[in-house]
């Protein structure tokens, strides 16, 4: 039965975790994965998470199945987070959302539908784009393609050629598009680029699928999400992916939605009953604990507060380590301009460096990115970064 069986390649990002677990190097660094790590290099269990735990510890409840689209107070909280909660088209009841495996899981599910309903349809990610989103859209049945994105000569977006191909793409194409903090460059376009960008998606007809993995990690909660308010806004069908893997530290839980935007109430729940049908036909329904911590989180207002404080202070120290990054590079002798580092936003830098040279940071330095060049900023601590800026200044 196996005999023909390939072996497949390691993942790109996750398949770095495998061989960092595996590395003997005592100074090894791993900013490969997309994971916060605090200035210990500890993962942070955050406080707010902490508080909602004991309140359920106090309260032990049984886990009988949930229901097929999740726990509703935490679809209710991710709608009023995603689109705000006295907004219309939560109130008008135009918004389906269910709770997914991760955001990864919420990609799944929207990929699943969406080749239900537009088996046809082409889907464009970025280029670059985070590996993952070509093989979940492949997997899903669908043709992926590329738009233009990030432009190495500059270091900036290509955003000319990002709207020459959305206004190139035929209709009903799907467009995977990055919210906030754009992973792997964490160069974002502006507000005002958004604004054409949702004008070509209206104007050609397309669907955009916002994936929101890093919401509050930019300029703030309600900062990164402004943009899912100009799509509402422009009354335009949306597909929403939410993660809280980052943003709650809570990445081994698996907490994610997925959110649909229709154009009616009607609309909304035959929408709903077909993602239902698409998780019960995957894995049933989702897990609890992970969804009631971040419910019960978002859902009172002094462990909301808490919680808006502690990803601000991660936000803050990543953007911290930017700058000592800069400094500590210049320190080491490295000649180039690398201030681009601070430009950027999010958890990652896309440092510039070749696969070659991300090699070798790995195999002689044990310092890990990914080998597009793609460094976790938020994996850098004030213990690690000397050796790191040394490791890099020795590819140089
Ligand atoms: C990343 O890009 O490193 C994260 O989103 C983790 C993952 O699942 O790839």
């Amino acid at each position: 039965l196996f005999s023909a069986v390939e072996m497949a390649p390691r993942d790109p990002i996750l398949g770095l975790n495998e061989q960092f677990a595996a590395d003997t190097n005592p100074s090894k660094v791993n900013l490969g994965v997309g994971v916060y790590f605090d200035d210990n290099g500890k993962l942070p269990l955050l406080q707010c998470v902490q508080a909602a735990e004991k309140a359920m510890m106090d309260k032990p409840a049984a886990r009988g199945y949930l229901p097929i689209d999740g726990i509703v107070a935490y679809d209710n909280a991710v709608k009023a987070l995603v689109f705000g909660a006295d907004s219309d088209v939560v109130k008008s009841g135009r918004v389906s959302t269910v709770q997914a495996i991760g955001g990864t899981g919420g990609l799944k599910i929207g990929a699943d539908f969406l080749k239900k309903v537009s088996p046809g349809a082409t889907v464009l990610i970025s280029d670059p784009s985070w590996e993952n989103h070509r093989a979940i859209f492949q997997n899903a049945g669908f043709e992926v393609g590329s738009y233009r994105y990030y432009d190495a000569a500059t270091r900036s977006v290509n955003f000319e050629g990002m709207l020459a191909d959305l206004n190139a793409a035929a209709p009903g194409t799907i467009v995977v598009l990055h919210a906030c903090c754009h992973n792997p460059t964490g160069y974002d376009i502006t507000a005002a680029q958004w604004d054409q960008v949702i004008a070509a998606v209206k104007a050609k007809n397309l669907t955009a699928f916002l994936d929101m993995a890093y919401q509050g990690f930019g300029h703030g909660i309600a900062e990164d999400g402004a943009v899912i308010g100009k799509f509402v806004a422009a009354g335009l069908n949306i597909f929403v992916s939410t993660s809280f893997s980052k943003s709650f530290s809570l990445y081994g839980e698996r907490v994610g939605a997925l959110s649909v935007v229709a154009s009616d109430k009607d609309e909304a729940a035959r929408v709903l009953s077909q993602l239902k049908i698409v998780i019960r036909t995957n894995y049933s329904n989702p897990p609890t604990h992970g969804g009631a911590v971040v419910a019960a989180v978002l859902n009172n207002p002094e462990l909301r507060a808490l919680w808006e404080k502690e990803l601000g202070e991660m936000r803050v120290r990543i953007k911290e380590m930017r700058q000592k990054l800069v400094d500590g590079l210049r320190a080491a002798g490295v000649q180039q301009d690398m201030s681009f580092i601070t430009t950027q936003i999010g958890m990652f830098s896309y440092s510039g460096l070749s696969k070659d040279q991300m090699v070798r940071l790995r195999n002689e330095f044990g310092v890990y990115g990914t080998d597009t060049g793609r460094m976790c900023v938020a994996a850098l601590n004030s213990k690690n970064i000397d050796y790191v800026c040394q490791a890099i200044a020795k590819v140089f």
